[in-house]
């Protein structure tokens, strides 16, 4: 089946373009459209019907340039409001969920640490996943002011560190041996947190996951592009040398008020 529409991805900012990446990666010649909400950012400190109305704004966006997919690149947005898309929206969308069950099945300690955001650990979706892993012991982590530090650009600063090492100092001493990253924001962080974690405690994101997903529905039910080459466009309505930046200058930001 061939579809030469792009792929739409939205996030509460420039977190979801570790899924863009890896998106891009395994379909290279598909078009993709990548709108980073980095105004109204965080989202994981929102109420759910913030977080639902913020993503429906951000679908319709998308659809008016003719999205044949949408990937719900940020986990809060999944968590909160992927059930309300569907029901609302006919285009197929694709949510990213945190790793518990990749960590919960490889664990050898059967302790795993989560770090996400509020608005993902007290979903109801995110307590439902959890469920399934009850002879696990998972400890969850908020990650109160990292999306707001990575937005602003301070990925590398001491205050990030700092942190960082409250956080993950408890589940360190709690003995995992896996950390769940449930934000798509927090993949940029993976250097920084290598620095604290020991060796042994291996960090899992949903990136690669998300990039298969995608590639299966294309390849079920949607369609792939029959060209090779692709073109992408990436829009932002706060400053965009942050997005630009995290893309290594390769790709033009567009600002928009949205
Ligand atoms: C946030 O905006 O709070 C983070 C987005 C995410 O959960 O991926």
């Amino acid at each position: 089946m061939i579809n030469n529409n792009p792929i739409g991805l939205f996030d509460s900012g420039i977190g979801g373009t570790s899924i863009w990446k890896e998106i891009h990666q395994l379909l290279p010649f598909e078009n993709t459209i990548y709108l980073a909400d980095s105004k109204n950012a965080p989202y994981g400190e929102k109420t759910k019907e913030q977080i639902i109305d913020l993503s429906f704004k951000n679908t319709e966006f998308l659809l008016q340039q003719n999205c044949k997919l949408i990937v719900v690149a940020c986990n809060t947005a999944t968590t909160n409001a992927i059930k309300e898309l569907r029901a609302h929206f006919k285009v197929p969308f694709i949510g990213i969920e945190p790793a518990i069950k990749p960590a919960a099945l490889h664990s050898k300690t059967q302790k795993i640490g989560i770090l996400a955001t509020k608005g993902t650990l007290n979903s109801s979706l995110f307590a439902k996943n959890v469920e399934q892993f009850h002879t696990i012991q998972i400890i969850e982590q908020i990650g109160y002011g990292l999306v707001e530090l990575i937005e602003s650009g301070q990925i590398e600063s001491e205050k990030m560190n700092t942190l960082l090492k409250e956080y993950l100092t408890p589940m360190i001493k709690s003995d995992i041996d896996y950390l769940v990253l449930g934000c798509s924001h927090y993949p940029y962080l993976v250097p920084q947190i290598k620095k604290i974690l020991p060796n042994h405690i291996t960090i899992i994101d949903s990136g690669e996951a998300v990039a298969r997903q995608t590639k299966k529905i294309l390849e079920d039910l949607v369609g792939f592009r029959d060209a090779h080459g692709s073109q992408h466009v990436f829009y932002t309505n706060s400053n965009p040398s942050v997005l630009e930046t995290i893309l290594g200058n390769t790709y033009p930001v567009l600002s928009k008020d949205f």
